[in-house]
């Protein structure tokens, strides 16, 4: 089967929204440390360029989990693959996710990290597929509300692949 990829979200798009997003960031822990927690791998595109956009000092941790095989559907479980470096304890966290799909992940997540003391905890998304969850998370800061199809690029991939597309695409298989 071969996969065509579609723009559903142009680059352009995308950082003119990064901008707004990190604007109102900025402004609602103005004078404060953000300490800024990426979940690889698919956030990371997402996390460069809402950092360098952010106007308050940072931190960076990076966390690992795994939901999804390398097919395009969630297996329904959730494991820890790699830890943070640093506490959180104190700290004002947010966390950055590239999609929330059936809210699997960030529900589990939010909990563990919960229970490890932060000052405050949010979440930030640059994608949301409302449509699809099975389980409630309360998020922050979502980037773009999508229709329930397979996206790729900005760091999202299917098999590993297109993660590095400049936009956010949309693969058909024919
Ligand atoms: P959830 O636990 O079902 O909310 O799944 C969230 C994770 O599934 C994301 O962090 C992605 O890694 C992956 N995912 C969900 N939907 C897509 C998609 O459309 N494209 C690529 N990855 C996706
Ligand atoms: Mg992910």
């Amino acid at each position: 089967m071969a996969e065509k990829i579609g723009v559903l979200i142009s680059e352009e798009k995308v950082y003119h929204r990064l901008d707004e997003m990190a604007a109102q960031i900025s402004q609602e822990f103005e004078g404060q440390t953000l300490h800024l927690i990426g979940i690889l791998k698919g956030s990371v595109f997402f996390m460069t360029e809402l950092a360098k956009r952010l106007s308050i000092p940072v931190t960076m941790d990076f966390m690992s989990v795994s939901s999804y095989g390398n097919g395009t559907k969630s297996s329904g479980k959730v494991r820890l693959i790699k830890d943070l470096d640093e506490t959180i304890e104190g700290k004002n966290v947010l966390v950055l996710e590239d999609i929330i799909d059936s809210g699997r992940t960030l529900s589990y997540l939010l909990e563990e990290l919960s229970l490890r003391g932060p000052a405050c905890l949010r979440l930030a998304t640059l994608l949301d597929k409302p449509d699809r969850r099975v389980v409630p998370v309360d998020v922050d800061y979502t980037g773009f509300e999508i229709p329930d199809e397979f996206v790729v690029g900005f760091g999202l991939d299917y098999a590993q692949k297109y993660r590095n597309l400049p936009f956010i695409g949309v693969v058909s298989f024919e």
